[in-house]
């Protein structure tokens, strides 16, 4: 099949270089002509692990190309893929500005019959508006068929989750055009759910939804935890052994971040709000969330109650491990209020200072290893749970001025710090040497 995907950002990309990986041929739109440059020599504009050797590999064999010129990259496509950015308004509701104009452009310059293929996450409904715009732009007479297909991929493992995914989700309203799409994913083995438009999209939403609500509610339980002296993990576990609770998403931690998590479940929030329903248990979710982002400072205020001039490490600053995205980073939060508090902030994350540079405050240091950002400082907080950071030698926290690590990844056995003389304060589990007296001396 002749595919174009229009907007290369995460979803789009990954999608467009996948497609091509099974034997399409894609053409990859985007306004930003520098960035077309760039991975028309097989660059990749994001951190995602395998993306970029893909790429590489499908644009020598002929099946990926780049454009900036929307007339070039429609001409010859059956199939065209909207993958532009739905961002947050500022009552919480997605800006659909750059779906739209796309819907415009595609009527434009269609020469032929084709599907229209959603992959942006719209409210529901959109799909209906985006089929109406395109019926009233069109200069051709052709028949264009809109069709959702929301993404469910992972930052930091897109690749692998477009092979191994769950599910492929289909909206359609007629049979050929659900079918087409079928056709075109087949290759990737994964088992496809067909339905209506309207339902394709609530059901990315809902996903979004229920799995923010899951880790809010360990998040919640893990704080009961700390209090009553049990250990989250465990809770976890034994939960996640009963199959219709499933033991994933169960991590208990500094709240979710990203592109996806916080944007979706206001925007679910708002979804029914315009018909008037007010979905309670969301808002909680959300709350929540914001609550647990705080977790870290109040448990390192409560430690060394002025921060001035006090070396703080931070360790990890993307919103996970393996991705350099800050979108929503609970490490926004914490530097700053950490910036604020009077402390020097010494910052590692082994991919994504270069995107941290550009948004965090400019008194935020950063260093080029753990050890480097650990030496010398009075506390460290452990923000993200790369494999680098879970797999250090402890002894480095022997080079701080006061072994005193607060972790919201939960990154090491309790033992193991209690048997290093580290005092550790992690989520959920009880607290390891803990020395209150110490508080006045450090
Ligand atoms: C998410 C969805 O998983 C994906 O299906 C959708 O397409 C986009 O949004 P992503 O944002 O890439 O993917 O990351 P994910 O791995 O889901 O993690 C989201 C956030 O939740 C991260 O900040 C992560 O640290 C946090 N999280 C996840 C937890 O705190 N605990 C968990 O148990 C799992």
């Amino acid at each position: 099949m002749n595919i174009a995907v229009v907007g290369t950002g995460y979803v789009g990309l990954v999608t467009g270089v996948s497609l091509s990986d099974v034997g399409h041929t894609v053409t990859c739109i985007d306004i930003d002509n520098e960035k077309i440059l760039k991975m028309k020599q097989g660059i990749s504009p994001i951190y995602e692990p395998g993306l970029s050797d893909m790429m590489t590999r499908n644009i020598h064999e002929g099946r990926l190309h780049f454009t900036s010129d929307h007339q070039e990259g429609f001409e010859s496509a059956e199939v065209i893929y909207i993958a532009v950015g739905t961002p947050e308004r500022e009552d919480g509701s997605a800006d659909l500005s750059f779906v739209e104009q796309v819907a415009k452009d595609i009527a434009f310059h269609a020469i032929r019959n084709t599907v229209v293929v959603t992959k942006s996450t719209v409210p529901v409904g959109t799909n209906d508006k985006i089929q109406s715009i395109i019926d009233e732009s069109l200069v051709q007479q052709v028949n264009l068929e809109v069709v959702s297909n929301p993404e469910f991929l992972k930052e930091g493992s897109a690749i692998y989750d477009s092979f191994n995914g769950d599910r492929i989700v289909i909206g359609a309203n007629s049979k050929e055009a659900a079918n087409i799409l079928e056709e075109i994913n087949k290759p990737f083995g994964v088992p496809v759910f067909k339905t209506d438009i309207k339902s394709a999209e609530m059901i990315k939403y809902a996903s979004n939804a229920f799995l923010a609500t899951k880790i809010s509610f360990i998040n919640e339980i893990s704080n009961i935890c700390e209090r009553l002296g049990a250990n989250v993990e465990d809770v976890a576990n034994g939960m996640g052994m009963d199959k219709r609770i499933g033991d994933k998403f169960l991590n208990a931690g500094i709240g979710y971040g990203g592109s996806c998590f916080p944007k979706d479940t206001k925007a679910l929030i708002q979804i029914a709000g315009n018909v008037e329903y007010e979905f309670e248990l969301l808002k909680g979710v959300v709350k929540v969330n914001q609550k647990q982002q705080g977790l870290l400072l109040a448990k390192l205020n409560e430690r060394i109650p002025d921060l001035t001039g006090k070396r703080i490490a931070v360790l990890g600053l993307a919103f996970k491990p393996n991705t350099d995205d800050m979108r929503e980073a609970a490490s926004l939060v914490v530097t700053e209020n950490l910036i604020y508090s009077g402390a020097e902030v010494m910052a590692y994350d082994p991919v994504a200072i270069d995107n941290a540079k550009k948004i965090l405050n400019d008194d935020v240091r950063y260093a080029s290893c753990v050890e480097d950002a650990v030496k010398n400082s009075d506390a460290t907080l452990i923000l993200t749970e790369w494999d680098e950071v879970r797999n250090v030698d402890l002894d480095v926290f022997k080079s701080m001025n006061y072994p005193l690590v607060i972790d919201g990844r939960n990154c090491f056995e309790l033992e193991e710090m209690k048997d290093n003389n580290i005092e550790y304060h992690s989520v959920g589990r009880p607290v390891q040497n803990h020395k209150v007296k110490h508080r006045q001396s450090i």
